[in-house]
Order: C-alpha cells, then sequence, then structure tokens
C-alpha cells in the first residue's frame, strides 16, 4: 500500500524537520515496508534523512530549469535536494491558481521526460457529481496524460470529500475506481477525508492502491495512527 501525505500550505521546517525524523523512526520500528511519502512546503523542502520506502516530493514545480517565473520554483530548485517526486493537477491547483488541463499535461510532460515519479491528480466537484457526469470529466482530466508512463501514480480525490471531514463512501470509491482500472495500469490512491477512523474501509476497496491525506496527515501521531491501521488491515 501507498501513504501519502499532503502538508499543503502547513507546518514550519522546524516541524517538519522532526516530523520526518518521527516518521522514519515510527517506520523503522514497526518494520513497515510499505510505500511512504511527504510532500512538505517548498521552503521545508531539504536533504532528509529518511528510510528507503519514505519519499520526500514537491508539492508543485514549475516546468522550466529556472528562469521568470516569480513565485514559482523549478527544477534547478527541486534538483538541490535530490527530489525526483511531484504531485501534479491537484485540484487546489486547478481551481484556486486556474491550471488548465493544457498547462497540467505540459508540466507532466516535462517532467516525464526527467523520470519523476508523478503523482498525478484528479477528481470532480459536487456539481459534476450531481449531474452524472463524473467519469467523463474524469477522462477529461488525462488528456495529454500518459497513462502508460511506469512511474505514474493516479490519485482520485473527489473535491467535495476534500477537506470536508466526509469521505466518499466505499461504494463511491469502488464505483470510480474499478473504471479507472479498465484504462489505467498504475497504482489508484484514494484521497478525501481519509483519516485513521475510515482508512481500513478505503483500503478495502478492490482496486485501492493506497491514499493520499490531506489535513489528517498534518501532525506527525495522526499520520502515523494511519499507517497503523492501515498496515493492520
Ligand atoms: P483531506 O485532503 O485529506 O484534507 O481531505 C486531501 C487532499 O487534498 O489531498
Amino acid at each position: 500500500m501507498i501513504y501519502a501525505a499532503n502538508f499543503k500550505t502547513n507546518n514550519t521546517k522546524a516541524y517538519t524537520k522532526e516530523y520526518i525524523d518521527k516518521l522514519s523512526n515510527f517506520l523503522k520500528a514497526n518494520n513497515i515496508k510499505d510505500e511512504v511519502f511527504v510532500f512538505p512546503t517548498f521552503c521545508s523542502l531539504d536533504s532528509y534523512e529518511v528510510p528507503k520506502n519514505l519519499t520526500i516530493g514537491a508539492q508543485n514545480a514549475y516546468p522550466a530549469k529556472n528562469g521568470s517565473f516569480t513565485g514559482e520554483i523549478g527544477l534547478e530548485q527541486i534538483d538541490e535536494f535530490g527530489i525526483k517526486t511531484l504531485l501534479i493537477g491537484h485540484s487546489e491547483r486547478r481551481e484556486i491558481f486556474g491550471e488548465t488541463q493544457e498547462f497540467i499535461a505540459k508540466k507532466f510532460n516535462f517532467f516525464k521526460e526527467l523520470g519523476f515519479k508523478i503523482i498525478y491528480c484528479i477528481g470532480e466537484s459536487k456539481e459534476i457529481r450531481d449531474e452524472g457526469e463524473t467519469l467523463e470529466y474524469l477522462w477529461s482530466e488525462f488528456d495529454g496524460i500518459d497513462l502508460e508512463y511506469d512511474n505514474l501514480i493516479v490519485a482520485y480525490e473527489p473535491i467535495w470529500a476534500i477537506g470536508t471531514g466526509v469521505s466518499a463512501t466505499k461504494e463511491d470509491i469502488d464505483e470510480v475506481l474499478s473504471a479507472l482500472r479498465t484504462k489505467v495500469k498504475a497504482p489508484l490512491l484514494y484521497g478525501g477525508s481519509v483519516k485513521s477512523s475510515n482508512i481500513n474501509e478505503v483500503l478495502s476497496v478492490k482496486d485501492c492502491d493506497g491514499v493520499l491525506v490531506g489535513s489528517a496527515s498534518w501532525r506527525v501521531e495522526s499520520f502515523c495512527d494511519i499507517i497503523k491501521e492501515g498496515v493492520k488491515a
């Protein structure tokens, strides 16, 4: 299983260091071999010493080595910390920052050429879901994306379940992931209000290979609880 923590705009550099140390110790002490990712804020990126199954990634990067892109970081800046893993297509990037599918595909292809591991996020709004257009919409979020890419992980995160405390039901997740599985060989994650109390239900979905966790991952104890519950199942 894959457990990924998306810090969004949370945690200081000092706490991120403490977090990564505690998480590393937890994984080692419990002999957990599942794949774990942490996506801290840009200014908390560093060269951390971590066990083999823990990877630090960047939440975003501009598709350029460097240049005049005020407020962004590029390849040169993430390279400095040996970062080779990126989140792309998160609904907050799409909605708040207006990233279009065309731009997202450009970003995807730039980092794909460099061999990055990409956690590629898709997810429908409540309106789209209410109109019964979920799958059609999700497929459109793959425009320009190479689904055969070896280093791809897909995260299905329904927007209506993100940060709301109300996760999609097992049936909802199952319906979407099994449809995605017909065309996507890459590991499939679910994200949207995942916590230790629902991790087992989420991971019991047949095509679910792991989770992308936001709010319940921001404190290290809470993220470790999710992993602890998840590996028990
Ligand atoms: P959440 O966020 O766990 O707070 O719902 C998930 C995400 O946006 O990745």
